[in-house]
């Protein structure tokens, strides 16, 4: 049986809020497997390693003072076809428009600050799991 990792983290909002729970428990409920779990500060060298896709761009330098104003939450889910099935429960990026029934449809909204704040983050590919993983849980 083939089975699938991805990197998800409760974002500094979702940790403040009082949502790990509610994540958790979706990504439960769902029927994937958690198997590794962390509370953390992220320092700037952990956030511009794992958002190195993003440099470059308006939201960059926001979404890394946002990432690094709060204790994160990064956990491993396990499954057929997690990478996929989460970023379903997660919804589209912009909390506004996100479909009611996701995480960030039901739990966030437009702020108003200078970048989308939204929950939570999950891997969008095999390549993308497999170093977000490392770099959240090193020796895993
Ligand atoms: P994530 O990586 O957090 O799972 O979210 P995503 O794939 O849906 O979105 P992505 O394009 O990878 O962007 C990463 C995070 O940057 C913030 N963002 N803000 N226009 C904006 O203000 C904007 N675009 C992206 C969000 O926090 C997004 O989740
Ligand atoms: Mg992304």
């Amino acid at each position: 049986m083939s089975s699938e990792k991805t990197l998800i983290l409760v974002k500094p909002d979702g940790v403040r809020r009082g949502l790990v729970g509610e994540v958790i428990s979706r990504i439960e409920d769902k029927g994937y497997h958690i198997t590794a779990l962390r509370m953390l500060q992220a320092d700037r060298e952990l956030l511009q390693q794992h958002y190195a896709e993003h440099e470059g761009k308006v939201f960059y330098e926001p979404l890394i003072e946002f990432m690094e104003s709060g204790p994160i939450v990064a956990l491993v889910a396990e499954g057929n076809r997690v990478i996929e099935g989460f970023r379903a429960l997660a919804g589209t990026t912009d909390p506004t428009s996100a479909a009611p029934g996701t995480i960030r449809g039901d739990l966030a909204r437009d702020q108003g600050t200078k970048v989308v704040q939204n929950i939570v983050h999950g891997s969008d590919s095999p390549e993308s799991a497999a170093r977000e993983i490392a770099i959240f849980f090193k020796g895993n």
